[in-house]
């Protein structure tokens, strides 16, 4: 199999543009083009001054040096398939909303078209790669797409190549990746178009973290690994509810237990909840999978790490009104951070989302600051988390600020959301001044120096401390 020369990623969010920007830098030698349908996005990827459509650490400098070289961000689907040897499908597989496994099973219609586009269009034969999350055997359906609606001489090889990068450090995870797994066919065919893709890797990845596997395996291992890591969250964040009852502390726990080398100290950081859009949705996916599969005990297993994880959050929101003499109604709550995890502008499954919505239920009024999601965004979010409530309502209730201190300005109580340093760096002093007294702090995230903020004069709450 010739060298892989061109390169067209279909989709360009969150993992299309950062992955494929960054072969595009590693590369030089392969042409890389980026496509989506939304016209918007692929114009903020163009932007002359580098507004990109996405907050990335270390991301401007990469699209800065490889853009226009041998990097293309565009909307002409079809030319960048016809033109490509390789084509990653980064599109997204968010939970079905309704019909058959609705509230569990990937919606994969994005995929289904992109894939029905590739075998449309394309007039040479290509590689076609999973780089979206996909439920187990996903691979399988994509072959029968492309042959039955193919032209008689393209023929296709079928990768699965999910991505493991983590939102906020996506860029380092990407340069430094712990591994890069590539799943096929054990055919001649599969393991050629194998290595194809892992010449591509072997730009800038030593080889002995690219893992080649059966494609199944490697479907699998993506659900396995995200399933694998919020079940570490859950699993602390339980324990944190053992703390804040018995006076242990999950800081403490966490260290003790971390080091052990069998379980290892990362991962392991008690909070408000996991957010994002893909810890959820992998599990519910992987739930679903062993619904399907008639192995409910493999279900209820998975399932419970979702569970726990909406106990979390409902807990934290009801420490928040125990604490505030049982009653939030009129109050000022100042939610510092509404995106999922600092370093990022993304609020997908935020915990800030549902904290806000059952703060605003209690009938708060809610400040929110956050140093990088859009206004329009978290209108939007919330707007979509109360669909019965009309958005005058919510606005009337809501009030978003440009900057922490303002945030919390004549509020009762500050809920630290997403762990942005900048909140662990505010200057306390003036923001207690500022505030109705008594002044509580709550920290879901382990942010702020509790015995600090105690001496200023704070009443202070932290996740999974039971002082
Ligand atoms: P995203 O929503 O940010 O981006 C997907 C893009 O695909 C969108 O811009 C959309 O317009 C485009 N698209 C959809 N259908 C298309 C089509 N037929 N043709 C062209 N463009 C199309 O999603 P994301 O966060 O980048 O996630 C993509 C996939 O990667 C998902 O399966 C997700 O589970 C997985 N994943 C995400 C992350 C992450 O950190 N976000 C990490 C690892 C894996
Ligand atoms: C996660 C995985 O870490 C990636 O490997 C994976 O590729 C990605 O999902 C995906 O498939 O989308 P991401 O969601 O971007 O990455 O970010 P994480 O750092 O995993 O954080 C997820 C959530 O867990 C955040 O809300 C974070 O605050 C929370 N978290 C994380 C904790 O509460 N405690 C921790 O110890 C770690």
């Amino acid at each position: 199999m010739p060298a892989v020369s061109k390169v067209c990623c279909i989709g360009a969010g969150y993992v299309g543009g950062p992955t494929c920007a960054v072969i595009a830098l590693k590369c030089p030698h392969v042409q890389v083009t980026i496509v989506d349908l939304n016209q918007d996005r692929i114009d903020a990827w163009n932007s002359p001054d580098y507004k990109l459509p996405i907050y990335e650490p270390g991301l401007k400098d990469v699209v800065r040096q490889a853009r226009g070289r041998n990097l293309f961000f565009s909307t002409n689907i079809d030319q960048a398939i016809q033109d490509a040897d390789l084509i990653f499908v980064s599109v997204n597989t968010p939970t079905k909303k309704s019909g058959v496994g609705a509230g569990f099973a990937a919606d994969l219609k994005y995929v289904e078209s992109a894939t029905r586009r590739i075998a449309k269009v394309a007039t040479s034969n290509k590689i076609v790669v999973e780089k979206s999350t996909v439920p187990c055997r996903t691979a399988e359906s994509m072959r029968t797409i492309l042959e039955a609606n193919s032209r008689p001489n393209c023929r296709f090889d079928i990768l699965s190549n999910p991505e493991f990068l983590a939102e906020g450090t996506a860029i380092s995870d990407l340069f430094n990746p712990d591994r890069v797994l590539i799943g096929s066919l054990q055919t001649p065919d599969g393991i050629a178009a194998s290595n194809a893709l892992r010449d591509i890797y072997a730009n800038w990845v030593p080889t002995d973290r690219v893992l080649t596997v059966g494609l199944w395996s490697s479907e699998l291992s993506k659900l396995a690994a995200n399933a694998m890591l919020a079940q570490r969250i859950s699993s602390i964040n339980a324990l944190s509810a053992i703390c804040e009852a018995t006076g242990a502390n999950i800081d403490e726990v966490a260290h003790a237990i971390g080091y052990d080398s069998r379980i290892g100290p990362k991962f392991l950081r008690a909070s408000v909840g996991f957010g994002g859009s893909c810890f959820q949705k992998d599990i519910l996916n992987l739930v679903y999978l062993s619904r399907s599969l008639h192995l409910p005990e493999v279900a209820d297993y998975w399932e419970q790490v979702v569970i726990m994880n909406e106990y979390q959050k409902r807990r934290f929101t009801k420490t928040v009104v125990d604490t505030l003499f049982n009653t939030i109604t009129g109050k000022h709550i100042a939610v510092l951070g509404f995106a999922f995890k600092a370093d990022t502008g993304d609020t997908r499954e935020s915990p800030a989302i549902t904290l806000v919505k059952d703060f605003l239920q209690e009938k708060a009024l809610v400040n929110i600051y956050d140093p990088q999601v859009e206004r329009e965004q978290i209108w939007a979010d919330l707007a979509e988390a109360m669909p019965s409530v009309p958005s005058s309502d919510i606005q009337k209730q809501v009030h978003i600020t440009s900057s922490a201190l303002e945030c919390c300005r004549n509020a009762e109580a500050v809920v630290i959301a997403t762990e942005w340093r900048e909140f662990r760096e505010i200057d306390w002093e003036l923001v207690y001044a500022g505030m109705n007294k008594p002044a509580f702090v709550f920290d879901g995230r382990l942010l702020v120096d509790a015995q600090k903020l105690r001496g200023i004069g704070f009443q202070v709450t932290v996740i999974g401390r039971g002082e």
